[in-house]
Formats: structure tokens, sequence, C-alpha cells
């Protein structure tokens, strides 16, 4: 195993950019860069035991400078969306940024994704790991409380790609990282993802209304297709625009209130795709997980090797609290106090069939 780092460019302000190569015992390999904390390529082999690259993404620093639909970033202060950028705390009504009409998104307007993060690189017993760390002044974006938050990135020995996230605040905040890769096992260039195969561990999800914040109500999967309980093709069911759900999402584009109801470290999806035999394990701490197929790619980002990403050409698995959770009291919350420490664990964990 190793890790070795190099110049990825700077940043207007200045700040030096690395990029970090991470190859475990197997020769998987992570690339992972201090912006963001992106992963910017993944490579992993299918059964005959070829190596693709299953994560979209750019080439240089700029791709992920410029506008982009948060390929492979760490997403915070609060992941998903926070209804008309407004929450009330202790009394307080904060506002943010509305950067996803009429609602805020991923942090607003500079989130997590894109500021520079210090680094270190650490060999550990399990494989290599990249330290990220990086503290959100009080007032960022809007939200209270200087946040001091880290993420460890750990490439295993047993081909798994572990994220773990800690953080601590001096006053109160909502807060809400995940990991936003687009993955296509069958390689991040080689089309759309309907035909993988997906299984979420979930008998409920979060309703939205039409502008993708949800309505309070946990609903039953049974009889919908947001039934993955066994697994599916995502395309099976996803132009079913009978259901009012799957047509505000343009697809799937919601989360899932996952059956891990006390934060334990447990499986929450599985994907498979069945012409390279990848198949790939989501587990985590988290109660929930939006599931999105890349239904806003429309081939404007042209990718690592020119690749151009059109519609549904990735999906995403973001472990999370619920969307709009600082506004909505029956869901588990996501506010973390002076004294807590904010934990969350979640794991891609790669194999073939
Ligand atoms: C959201 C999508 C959004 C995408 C990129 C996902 O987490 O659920 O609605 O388009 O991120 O911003």
């Amino acid at each position: 195993m190793s890790i070795t780092s190099k110049p990825f460019g700077q940043t207007a302000d200045g700040k030096q950019v690395d990029i970090f190569t991470l190859t475990n015992n197997n020769g998987l390999v992570a690339q992972i860069t201090n912006f963001g904390g992106i992963v910017t390529s993944l490579s992993v082999p299918g059964r005959d035991g070829k190596f693709a690259d299953v994560v979209l993404g750019f080439d240089d620093l700029d791709g992920y400078i410029n506008e982009h639909p948060y390929f492979g970033a760490i997403v915070g202060r609060v992941g998903n969306r926070i209804a008309k950028g407004k929450f009330t705390l202790e009394g307080k009504e904060y506002t943010l940024a509305i950067n996803n009409r009429p609602n805020h998104l991923h942090g607003g307007l500079k989130g997590f994704d894109k500021v520079v993060w210090t680094s270190q690189a650490i060999e550990t017993a399990e494989g290599p790991a990249l330290r990220l760390m990086y503290t959100s002044p009080d007032g960022e974006e809007g939200y209270p409380g200087t946040l001091t938050c880290g993420v460890t990135y750990t490439l295993t020995n047993d081909n798994t790609l572990k994220i773990e996230y800690d953080a601590v605040t001096d006053k109160a905040t909502p807060i809400n990282l995940t990991h936003h890769s687009y993955f296509n096992l069958a390689g991040h260039d080689v089309g759309d993802i309907l035909s993988h195969e997906v299984m979420i561990n979930a008998d409920n999800f979060t309703p939205t209304d039409k502008t993708l914040i949800p309505n309070g109500e946990i609903r039953d999967v049974e009889g919908t297709p947001m039934d993955f309980r066994t697994p599916t093709e995502i395309g099976a069911r996803i132009n079913n625009d009978k259901d009012q759900q799957i047509k505000f999402g343009g697809g799937y584009d919601h989360n899932w209130v996952l059956n891990n109801k006390d934060g334990q470290f447990a499986l929450a999806a599985t994907f498979y795709e069945k012409t390279s035999g990848r198949f790939m394990e989501v587990l985590t701490t988290e109660p929930g997980m939006q599931f999105y197929t890349g239904n806003f790619l429309d081939g404007s980002n042209v990718g690592k090797g020119g690749a151009v990403y059109k519609h549904r050409n990735g999906f995403c698995a973001e472990t999370q609290h619920f969307p709009d959770s600082p506004n909505q009291p029956n869901f588990p919350t996501a506010i973390l106090h002076p004294g807590q420490t904010y934990k969350q664990i979640t794991a891609y964990r790669f194999s073939t069939k």
C-alpha cells in the first residue's frame, strides 16, 4: 500500500491544492484532493480483473472550481435542502442563501465542497488514509458557530473506501455532512446507470413537495417505485410518471429512511452492475440515504478524458440525516451542541459477483 501526493493547482485566492493517490494492497486506487475533499477517481476491478474508474469527475482543478453538480465532494455544513433557506434555532431565525430555487442546497454558495482543507497522509494498519480538516467560521454561509470538522478517508485492504466524519462546535448549529460521488460501476465514461441493480435497506422514505422538500411524512415503500427491498434495476420504474414522487424528482432524488434506527454501522444499500460484475455495498451509521440518479446531468459537464456526462450517467448514495431536518420536528435531530461530538461513518465496499 502507499499514499503519495502532488500539486493539483491553486485557487483564485492563491491557496495551494494537492491531490493524493491512495493505493491499497490489491491495487485499488483512490485519488482525493484537499479542495472540497473531492474523490476525483476510484479505480476498482471487475469480474475479469480489469480495473475501471467508477466515479465521475474532472482531469484538473479548474473543473472542480467551476460550477458542477458536487462531483465526488464532501458536502456541508448541511447537505441536502433547507426549505426557503430559513430555520429557527434557540429562538433565533437564520437566513441562508437560496441557491436551488426556492431552497437552500448543500451548504450554500461556497459550501465545504469549495474550500481548501488542511491535509495529512497517514499509513494505517487498515490501509492508506487521508485526514482532512476544515474550520468553518461562525456565520459562514449564514450558519451559527465555529465548526471544526475532520474527514478521514481510508482505502482499506478489504477494498472499502471508508469515510469517517467528526465535528465540534462552539454554538448550537445544524450539521449534515455527506459524500457526493456519482458512481457508475461500469466505468465513469460508459453511459447510463439504468441497468444497475439496487437494493435499499429501507421500509420507508420521506415524500417531498415539487421543490424536493419533505412534507414531514414517513411513507411505506410498499407498492411504490421506491421499494428496493429486493434488488431491482434502477431503470425498471424510473420513468413511471404516474407516480407523483418520481415526477417531482425527475426520477429518483429522494431520502430513504434506513431500517438502521439506532446509529449502528449497518448495511444501507447494494449496487450491482451485471456486465462488469462490480458490486458495491454501502454501510453507514446515518439514519437516511438520498438516492439520486443524476436526473439533472445533461451533457454540459465534460469530464475526465473528454467524457460527456449525460442524463443519468451516474448515481449518488448520500448517507445523511433527512432533508430539511432543521425545520422538521419529527425527523432525527441534526443539531450539534457545544460539548458534543458529531460522528458519522460511511463505507463503500467493492467486490465482484
Ligand atoms: C440532490 C439533487 C441535486 C444534486 C446536485 C443531490 O444531492 O438531491 O437534487 O441536483 O445533489 O446538486
